[in-house]
């Protein structure tokens, strides 16, 4: 949309342009993206709704989980799955939509069996997170936020996942895997295609991306308990050089507010 005339204080006019910036995908349009449910399957949501929403106090705080479980549902926001959400909480189309745009997590086109995150921050990109991805768009074959014709690997540069000191790491389904190489990581997306993909760094296995969106929605995780792994060397070694230099943190001076 455009917004024309605005004045400016020295008399010119400037020209206002509002709307997704050039490289974004427009906001939950696709083409052939359900339009609204089933009975069948409105009635199977239904139930795994009121179950997530009886957990929070106010309804409307179940948003966030709502929408991962309608991704669960189609592999990204459609027009059908924020109207549903939207029914069942009683917000505005523009209230869901809002929220839904805002948070990099949502989707907001088809997404393939694996979302394949390349950290491609400051830390990463210096150990190699670019060198990463250009050679995953190579050897897959597509860009940012494509997906194989195959529909297993979606591929997509993502910001720090605060895990710079495994740095550079590619997460899958957002588990990590870490200290990645060009090469480790084409073995990794080859890993995904051929049905036997490589266990994550750390945390749990590996699950399906609508698998996944169904977890981050607060429905039982059915895969093994296995931690976070903890803190590893790299994230323990200023810790390590400081107590080796018998270093202590200085005193916090007392407050002089009453
Ligand atoms: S910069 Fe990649 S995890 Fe922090």
């Amino acid at each position: 949309m455009t917004v024309p005339n605005v004045g400016s204080s020295n008399g010119e006019r400037v020209f206002i342009r509002l709307g997704p910036p050039p490289e974004e995908p427009n906001q939950f349009v696709v083409d052939g993206a359900p339009q609204s449910y089933s009975d069948e399957v409105r009635a199977r949501l239904e139930v795994e709704a009121k179950e997530i929403i009886a957990k929070y106090p106010s309804s409307r705080s179940a948003l966030l989980p709502l929408l991962h479980l309608v991704q669960g549902e189609d592999s990204y926001l459609t027009p059908a799955g924020l109207e549903f959400c939207s029914q069942q909480l009683g917000l505005t189309g523009a209230e869901v939509s809002a929220v839904a745009s805002f948070y990099t997590m949502y989707r907001r086109g088809p997404t393939g069996d694996y979302l394949v995150g390349v950290c491609t921050n400051t830390l990463c990109a210096v150990m190699g997170g670019d060198a990463i991805f250009e050679d995953l768009k190579d050897h897959l074959g597509i860009g940012n936020d494509q997906t194989t014709s195959d529909g297993t690997v979606t591929l997509q540069h993502i910001e720090c996942n605060a895990a710079c000191d495994y740095a550079p790491v590619v997460m899958v389904n957002w588990e990590f895997y870490d200290n990645q190489t060009p090469a480790s990581a084409r073995e990794l997306v080859d890993s995904l295609r051929s049905g036997e993909p490589l266990a994550p760094s750390r945390g749990a296995p590996l699950c399906k991306f609508r698998e996944t969106s169904r977890i981050l929605a607060g429905l039982p995780d059915q895969r093994p308990d296995e931690g976070q792994g903890g803190a590893g060397p790299a994230t323990l070694a200023g810790l390590r050089v400081a107590k080796e230099n018998d270093m202590q943190a200085p005193e916090v001076p007392e407050s002089t507010d009453d």
